[in-house]
């Protein structure tokens, strides 16, 4: 029996939802890491400790039966389900004139309706569990016009929506519902382009501390919410962008 319960984690093999994962674990929760090929966590950092409090599933959330099954299976593991993250996101983007129906409708299956059906998945634990908090990561871009953007951000903005609607439906149950929602992190994926090249001179000029975020910046702020437990924070987006998306 772990210290905390289990959370479960939807992209969680790498970059930002690995980072959370493991600094759940390190607190002490037992943690269900999803992603379609189903790996652990890859944090350079991560102890052996934090990782056997991993367990790795196969799931594709753009599918809602593979969403179910594994909710099924965590379930089955006997840990009760106290809190959800839901990480797993993709970035398509194109000019909005010619940007194809299906490229928008995978953004939004992988960055929106997944959020919405995981929630619905977890509420039947969370409320047996007599509470619970959710964190879905949204973005910065949630709130900003950008070139070339549409699906992307409109998905983020719709992940704001949907959190603040669960958190006034569910309240009465003891579930907190928050968006935290990043600027510019680098993770292994992005490393290239963030440290050389236009958009790192871009990024140098319009981030106030001049350096994009790390997946760990974003943990930490996860990780506190889980462990701080603050029973009146519920609905807000909570932006972890170097003050990006307030620089004028
Ligand atoms: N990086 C940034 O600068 C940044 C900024 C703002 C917001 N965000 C948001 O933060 C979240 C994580 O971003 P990231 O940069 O860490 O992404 P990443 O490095 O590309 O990792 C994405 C994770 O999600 C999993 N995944 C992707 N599609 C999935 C699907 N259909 N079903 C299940 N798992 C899936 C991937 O594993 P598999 O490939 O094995 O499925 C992987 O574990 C996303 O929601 C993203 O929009 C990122």
């Amino acid at each position: 029996m772990s210290k905390q319960g289990t959370v479960i984690i939807t992209g969680a093999s790498r970059g930002i939802g690995a980072a959370i994962a493991i600094a759940l674990a390190d607190q002490g929760y037992n943690v269900a890491c999803l992603s379609r090929r189903g790996e652990l966590p890859v944090v350079p950092h991560a102890s052996d400790v934090a990782l056997a409090r991993c367990t790795a599933f196969t799931c594709d959330v753009t599918r809602g039966e593979s969403l179910q099954s594994v909710f099924e299976q965590v379930a089955a593991m006997g840990e009760p389900i106290v809190g959800l993250v839901n990480n797993a996101g993709i970035h398509l983007e194109g000019l909005s004139a010619t940007f194809s129906l299906n490229d928008y409708e995978t953004v939004f299956s992988t960055n929106t309706t997944s959020v919405f059906v995981s929630c619905q998945h977890i509420y039947p634990h969370l409320v047996s569990a007599g509470g619970g908090l959710i964190v879905n990561i949204g973005s910065f871009f949630d709130k900003l016009g950008v070139k070339r953007n549409l699906a992307y951000c409109a998905s983020k903005a719709a992940v704001g929506a949907i959190t603040r609607c669960l958190a006034v439906e569910w309240a009465g149950k003891g579930i907190r519902v928050i968006d935290v929602a990043p600027g510019y992190i680098t993770t292994d994926l992005n490393r290239e382009a963030m440290t050389a090249g236009p958009l790192r001179e871009y990024l140098g000029k319009r981030i106030p501390g001049r350096e994009p975020g790390t997946s760990d910046d974003v943990a930490k702020l996860v990780k506190a919410l889980f462990v701080a437990d603050i029973p009146f924070l519920s609905g807000e987006t909570i932006y972890v962008d170097g003050a990006q998306g307030i620089a004028h």
